[in-house]
């Protein structure tokens, strides 16, 4: 069976098509390459003993895009990962975020409502809860309004698929709710990489301890948490991965027949303050990390973790690493790429 993914050398993405083709799948991949490199291919050979399809060019073209489809009609489900993520920059270029987030949805969604039939994933964020009332957050949790243009391109990302799939009953779609993805391969052949200065967390770690960055600064020890620090719910990028094939398998067998959209939590249920992630990092890599307390950084929500009941229960998923697994295995990736 043919997946596209858009997307697929990026971090999530390339993750992702390692499962797919583990689990058999056949790949094809297009990818932009603005936030990736083409070199992402020979990892997911080397891991997976298949080199996927590659097709490299801009889902904002959209007559490129409706060729692929002509191209390649055989396609069974699109996980569409090719999108902007930064928060910082999607405020200071808003029409840039809306444009490449959005109009490479409707683009994408113009070619698979057209099919008699067709599974779509999409990969959306915890961010769309913003500070949610209750924790841990469950898919009922109200969407807040959005912190950043990033976080409302998710928003309406899922409402045009959520609008799309009322009228185009051939279509079922799964929106994932991403919490925190941290982590590498074990196999230490793809990871994270990100560009310029990096603006979460673990990277910034793995880069401090490695020595490309000074000084970790842990943003606000003033959150009423149990040390004061914000705490988020940071899943194993190959667990998330895997939460990708088990939706697309409820997708392509059809096994909710009563309704053609829904959307899932993806997270391990835990939540884990800055400090504790530091301290497991310190104990996995052996080092002390340098870090100082700064000012709170605007826009950060003081806790969100997920409730994961529903994952657990209907696509039979739960994430297996801990948050030493994914500590250990981002600072592997950290020291290899760097070797
Ligand atoms: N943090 C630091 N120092 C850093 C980087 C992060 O202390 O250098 C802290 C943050 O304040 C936060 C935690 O580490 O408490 C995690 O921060 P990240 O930037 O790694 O992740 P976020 O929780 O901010 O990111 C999430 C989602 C994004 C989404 C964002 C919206 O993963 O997709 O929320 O705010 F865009």
């Amino acid at each position: 069976m043919k997946i596209l993914v858009t997307g697929g050398l990026g971090f999530i993405g390339s993750h992702t098509v390692v499962e797919l083709q583990n689990e058999g799948f056949e790949v094809v991949i297009i990818d932009n390459c603005s936030n990736s490199s083409p070199e992402v291919l020979q990892g997911i050979t080397k891991i997976t003993g298949k080199e996927p399809i590659f097709e490299q060019f801009d889902l904002r073209e959209k007559s490129k895009v409706q060729d692929f489809f002509k191209k390649h009609q055989d396609i069974s489900g699109v996980i569409h990962f090719a999108a902007s993520k930064a928060v910082g920059e999607s405020v200071e270029n808003p029409l840039l975020y809306y444009e490449n987030n959005l109009s490479t949805l409707i683009y994408l969604l113009q070619e698979l409502s057209g099919k008699t039939s067709a599974n779509f994933i999409f990969s959306s964020s915890c961010t769309v809860y913003g500070q949610a009332d209750e924790l841990p957050i469950t898919e009922n949790a109200p969407v807040k309004v959005a912190e950043s243009p990033y976080g409302n391109t998710k928003q309406i990302g899922e409402e045009i698929i959520r609008d799309t799939c009322n009228v185009s009953k051939n279509l079922n779609a799964i929106s994932l709710r991403y919490f925190n993805p941290i982590g590498a391969h074990p196999s230490a052949e793809i990871g994270e990489l990100p560009i310029g200065v990096p603006q979460n967390l673990v990277p910034y770690i793995t880069q401090t301890a490695i020595g490309l960055r000074e000084q970790l600064s842990v943003f606000g020890d003033d959150y009423p948490t149990s040390d004061g620090t914000c705490i988020r719910d940071y899943i194993h990028v190959v667990d998330l991965a895997k939460a990708h094939v088990v939706a697309l398998q409820r997708l392509i067998s059809s096994n909710n027949t009563n309704t053609n959209y829904e959307v899932f939590n993806v997270g391990t249920g835990t939540g884990s303050t800055v400090l504790e992630v530091i301290q497991s990092f310190e104990k996995v890599s052996n080092q002390k990390l340098n870090y100082k307390i700064v000012g709170r950084r605007e826009g950060d929500v003081t806790a969100a973790f997920a409730n994961t009941q529903k994952a657990n229960e209907e696509l039979g998923w739960k994430a297996k690493s801990t948050l030493d697994d994914s500590l250990g295995s981002a600072w592997k990736w950290e020291q290899k790429v760097r070797s």
